[in-house]
């Protein structure tokens, strides 16, 4: 009975030991090492509010910016607007990166969207000084942010009022080339957003290369290109960080691929015709 025991067991901790290598193995190849990045939420805007009167909703994320984030092959966590540092330091210690979305919210309201964005920005520059590549990308109201954050957010914004609601393309500048979000550009991506129509513009705020050279920031931050609104005022449509992985570009990108209402003309073919 005893000599019985013994060899069982010791057949169960062989076959134990197998099955933990062969566990490792499976493991090794269905191991998911797509990226994990944070998706930014913002206040209720009075458009949606008046959309949704009945529900009791503070915040949102709009669907397109977590379609493109996993179209891209990443996977999204939201990340809530309203909480301490603690909350945001612990969070982005788990992802790889953040995105902050467009929409329309101010920056002066507390615990909103801009007071996350800054405990983001700050902590992020914090990670990168530490040798972790975190990087941080800013849509429309979310580049707004990002220089904003960068000038200080005092009394005075750092951002000119505009108007902008037409499909158009980039105004490369001539270093654009050299930066690190053109560089790996195939000609075909750069002549179809300077030549055509694709970047989607829905903004009444703009960053001027005034705001660059009145903080300073042009010693940090890479202008890659403008465009212009209604009024024919010159704005910055991309910049980049010169040191960190920080993003920011004025335009939609996630609108062409996934807003598909109709009245809005958002730019949705392969390579529009002239
Ligand atoms: C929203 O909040 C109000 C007040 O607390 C409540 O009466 C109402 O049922 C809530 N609506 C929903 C959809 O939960
Ligand atoms: C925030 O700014 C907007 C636009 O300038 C203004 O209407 C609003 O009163 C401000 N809110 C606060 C809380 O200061
Ligand atoms: C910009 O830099 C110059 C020279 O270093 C300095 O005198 C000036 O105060 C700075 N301006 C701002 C807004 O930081
Ligand atoms: C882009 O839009 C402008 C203004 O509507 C128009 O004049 C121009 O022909 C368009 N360019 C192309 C390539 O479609």
């Amino acid at each position: 009975m005893m000599k019985g025991f013994l060899l069982l067991s010791l057949v169960l901790v062989f076959r134990c030991d197998g099955a933990a290598v062969i566990d490792v193995g499976l493991a090794e190849e269905t191991l998911n090492d797509r990226p994990i990045i944070g998706v930014l939420a913002q206040e209720q805007s009075f458009y949606l509010h008046s959309k949704f009167p009945e529900e009791n909703y503070t915040s949102y994320i709009a669907a397109s910016y977590v379609k493109d984030v996993e179209a891209a092959g990443a996977r999204v966590v939201p990340i809530m607007i309203g909480r301490d540092r603690t909350y945001y330091e612990q969070l982005l210690r788990k992802l790889n990166g953040v995105l902050l979305p467009g929409g329309a919210t101010y920056f002066n309201q507390s615990l909103g969207y801009a007071d996350a964005g800054q405990h983001i920005f700050e902590i992020a520059q914090e990670l990168n000084q530490r040798g972790d590549y975190f990087p941080v990308f800013g849509t429309c109201l979310g580049f707004e942010l990002l220089v904003v954050l960068a000038s200080g957010r005092g009394k005075v914004e750092n951002r000119a009022r505009c108007y902008s609601y037409t499909n158009m393309p980039l105004e490369f500048t001539d270093d654009f080339k050299d930066s690190k979000m053109f560089k790996p550009a195939s000609n075909h991506v750069v002549d179809t957003l300077s030549k055509y129509n694709v970047t989607v513009n829905a903004h009444q705020f703009c960053i001027l290369d005034e705001n660059m050279k009145a903080h300073n920031l042009t010693r940090d931050w890479r202008v890659t290109s403008h465009s212009h609104d209604e009024f024919g005022l010159r704005f910055i449509a991309s910049l980049e960080h010169k040191r960190y992985p920080f993003y920011g570009v004025q335009f939609h990108p996630e609108k062409s691929s996934f807003e598909w209402k109709l009245s809005k003309k958002y730019p949705h073919s392969k390579r529009p015709s002239k």
